[in-house]
């Protein structure tokens, strides 16, 4: 019998598959493509304390083999959040995990507590990462604000805790390292390169906020790699992201080091992709001769 569920430290799963944040709306978007409880967990839209607007149009562009996009944290706030999305979140038989953005690390503490309180929530995705927002990948270039913010929010509530990195930085091993010590039960590797597009006969940048975060098959190599470094060296659960869109996407990150993967930018161009993997990953275990997703490793 193959084994399909997962365990991040304090966070079991029912199988690798997550939906990323920032893909999958607040779910509600996906009903008519996804049937929920079968995946491994969703991961809905970063909230923030206030409601934000976001950045100017236009907020995302499609490249030869990616996606651009500068949205900007556009959200309702968290107490829309709490009021509105977490009574139909947490109703769908699945893994819900919050993704929280502060401007400081009293902010991400505010709402980690709150969120904590909650029924029903699974854990909390740091994004301390954001490339488009003034001070979003702050937290997460600098190893001692990294681990400031994962043990602030670690002390304020029980629920088990993701730090979401950055790979726009010299070392995302250091980095890693730091959200680890501090206590961050897994790390999600990785946010969006930051990027740009030229419209040159305007002779200006495409997007509204001029540079923004590319994602999709582009990233995967860049994805790996960063998954691969960490898992060398630093003993912390890995959730990989970046370009996944097949089972041999999946394959390949397990087999990097991750122990979980996050559909991103594939489900907006197949909603329904993220089940499909769930069903295609039992052949793929069969065909490495493991039952469960722990005896995947790299052959020395
Ligand atoms: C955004 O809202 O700008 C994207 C979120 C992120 O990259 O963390």
């Amino acid at each position: 019998m193959t084994q399909l569920t997962v365990q991040l430290n304090r966070l079991q799963l029912a199988n690798p598959i997550l939906v990323a944040s920032g893909t999958f709306g607040y779910a509600r978007e996906m009903a008519a493509y996804v049937d929920f409880a079968r995946l491994g967990g969703i991961i809905p839209k970063t909230i923030t304390a206030e409601p934000r607007r976001g950045n100017p149009p236009p907020r995302t562009v499609e490249t030869p083999s990616g996606m651009l996009n500068s949205i900007g944290l556009d959200n309702d706030g968290i107490d829309y959040f709490i009021e509105t999305h977490i009574p139909y979140l947490t109703s769908l038989g699945t893994s819900v995990i919050a993704n929280i953005a502060g401007r400081n690390v009293d902010e991400f503490v505010q709402m980690a507590s709150r969120l904590g309180e909650m029924e029903g929530l699974a854990a909390l995705e740091l994004n301390i990462s954001c490339p488009n927002v003034s001070g979003g990948v702050d937290f997460g270039t600098n190893p001692e604000m990294a681990a400031d913010v994962v043990s602030s929010v670690r002390g304020a509530c029980d629920l088990p805790i993701i730090a979401k990195l950055t790979p726009n930085v010299t070392s995302i091993v250091t980095i890693a390292q730091a959200a680890a010590d501090a206590g961050a039960d897994a790390v999600s590797l990785i946010n969006t390169f930051l990027g740009m597009a030229i419209d040159w006969r305007r002779r200006r940048p495409i997007l509204g906020n001029k540079l923004g975060g590319l994602s999709g098959p582009a990233i995967k190599p860049l994805a790996l790699r960063c998954v691969y470094q960490v898992a060398q060296s630093v003993e912390v659960p890995i959730i990989g992201v970046g370009g996944i869109g097949t089972i041999d996407d999946v394959m390949e990150f397990l087999v990097a080091g991750a122990s979980a993967v996050q559909i991103g930018t594939a489900n907006f161009y197949n909603p329904s992709v993220s089940e499909r993997l769930v069903d295609e990953l039992p052949t793929a275990l069969s065909e490495l001769r493991v039952t469960s997703i722990s005896e995947i490793e790299l052959s020395e």
